[in-house]
């Protein structure tokens, strides 16, 4: 395995995944790691990540010095790179000439490090401050017009980068990293067949009842089908339909998880969700009472089983590493935008021991595993889907009516996204439909008429936290807008959202 030390969240990711997706296993540590701690981990590599700080700043993060003489391949990216040259006695020049943004860098010696690149490479630059002076038996090996970009000391197995290689702007960065896996000696034996070798044998261990909640989203199921593959006797998988899913989906849901089960009990609880949602408009109110009501209809479901196959021990929960690092990581500083109530939120006072058979991987590790199971291209390519669900996509008052509305709306939208030849649907992000609680005036045929508004929101981004609109063909537009304002009665008017994250959510409750 390859350790990454983290010193700024999302940069820190970025490379573990990068590693990952070159066949190496890879696990992100705090910069707090201690030496022993390292050896203990026995990584082939350690890759010290980037991240917003000066070296020379009170609070910098540092690492525990002797991380550097143990012999281990150590690469520095960015602020990696300052920190080993600050510590073993090279110069790092606070930054009066920063340098952001695409550059152009030269190689100056030839390197394994930088093997396959040509003389000049595109690199993204993004530092303040940079290494003038490295310590005994390092050598420059690369350089842009504005710093030093890469060093080498075989000696001591240093490396470092001033760019970032994990960013897609850096197009040749996969090649240093594969380059770095060499100089490591790493395997490369992590493949998704591997992984579901060693869980399932894993989880054969388990021999009481476990309970799970299924949402028809790619983690729960992934993680549900691994469980079922080494314990089916023991798993009970509970799929609650709360009227808040896009049109025919729950059917959809309940035949495949029908044939994928050998235990899978099913709720009906619309109309309890409907009657606590009467009269409710306030999003955040709207997330409590779905999320209250979920683990209630959980909990009776339990029960009721419990009587028939005995008591459950465990829980099983399709979180994935970034959940399990990010709620770690940020949880200090982070202001509550939105309460986020997820499926299988963990009723404490039932004392369920966890199974998160998922909690080391990256979504597009959980989707080769969901391929290789072969579960339902449909599921796996499933955009995200907000626990509350159609709730923060109804505007206002969520009644089943409006609700009937907005899915036959959303599910215009997602054929036509789906069937154009000029749209990816897998590459977008999330594309839905928004109805407004807004009537505006319009005109068909010779009639006024006077009906609700409604928005698409078709979005890109990688990982929810910026989101980008997303680039739809104008044509494509209009006529999915005629399409909804003639076949849904309810609408006569459609706006396409061009709002970004930031400034704007995602979702728009
Ligand atoms: P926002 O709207 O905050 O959403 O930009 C970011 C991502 O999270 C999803 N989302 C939710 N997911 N429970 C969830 O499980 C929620 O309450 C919730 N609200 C938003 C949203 O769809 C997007 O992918």
């Amino acid at each position: 395995m390859i350790i990454v030390l983290d010193f700024g969240s999302q940069l820190a990711h970025l490379i573990a995944k990068k590693i990952r997706m070159l066949g190496e296993y890879s696990e992100i540590h705090p910069s707090t790691t201690t030496v022993t701690e390292i050896i203990d981990l026995n990584p082939k590599g350690v890759i010290l990540s980037g991240g917003p700080s000066s070296v020379y700043a009170e609070n910098a993060p540092r690492i525990d010095p002797e991380i550097l003489n143990l012999g281990i391949p150590i690469l520095g990216v960015c602020y990696g790179f300052q920190l080993i040259a600050y510590l073993k006695g090279g110069t790092v020049e606070k930054g009066e000439k920063s340098e952001y943004g695409v550059t152009s860098m030269k190689i100056t010696q030839e390197h394994p490090l930088l093997a396959g690149l040509e003389e000049e490479e595109q690199v993204l630059m993004s530092h303040g401050d940079r290494v003038t002076n490295l310590p005994e038996g390092g050598v420059f090996i690369a350089e842009t017009e504005g710093a030093k970009a890469a060093f080498a000391d075989d000696k001591d197995k240093l490396y470092g980068i001033q760019f970032h290689a994990e960013v897609e702007h850096t197009p040749k960065g996969m090649i240093i990293f594969e380059n770095f896996l060499k100089i490591s000696g790493a395997k490369r034996e992590w493949t998704s067949r591997s992984f579901i070798s060693e869980k399932v044998e894993e989880l054969k261990k388990i021999d009481k009842p476990i309970l799970m909640a299924v949402s028809g989203g790619i983690d729960s199921t992934v993680a549900a089908a691994l469980i079922e593959n080494a314990a089916d006797e023991y798993l009970h998988c509970v799929f609650v339909d709360n009227g808040l899913l896009r049109k025919e989906e729950a059917q959809r849901v309940v035949n495949s998880y029908n044939k994928m089960f050998k235990h899978f009990h099913f709720v009906d609880a619309k109309e309890l969700f409907y009657n606590r949602l009467k009269g409710v408009t306030d999003p955040e109110e709207k997330r409590k009472i779905i999320g209250r009501t979920f683990i209630e209809v959980f909990e009776e479901k339990a029960k009721e089983l419990e009587k028939e196959f005995g008591t459950f021990e465990f829980l099983g929960q399709g979180t994935i590493y970034p959940d399990r690092v990010e709620s770690a990581a940020t949880s200090i500083n982070a202001s509550v935008i939105k309460s986020h109530h997820n499926v299988g939120g963990l009723p404490e006072h039932m004392n369920l021991t966890l199974i998160e058979p998922l909690d080391e991987l990256y979504k597009f590790e959980v989707r080769l595993i969901g391929n290789e199971l072969g579960i339902d291209e449909k599921m796996i390519k499933r955009h995200p889907f907000p626990g509350p669900g159609l709730a923060v996509r109804c505007l206002g008052e969520v009644t089943p009516e409006r609700v009937a509305v907005l899915q036959e709306a959303d599910s215009i939208l997602t054929s036509f996204l789906e069937e154009d030849p000029r749209v990816t649907y897998s590459d977008l992000w999330q594309a839905f439909f928004v109805l407004l609680p807004v009537k505006t005036v319009g005109v068909m045929g010779d009639e006024r008429t006077y009906e609700n508004a409604g928005v698409i929101r078709i979005v890109e981004s990688t990982d929810a936290m910026t989101a980008n609109v997303a680039d739809i063909p104008f044509d494509l537009l209009i006529t999915i807008t005629n399409e909804i304002i003639n076949k849904v009665k309810g609408i006569n008017r459609v706006c396409y959202d061009l709002t970004g994250k930031p400034p704007g959510t995602i979702e728009w409750e």
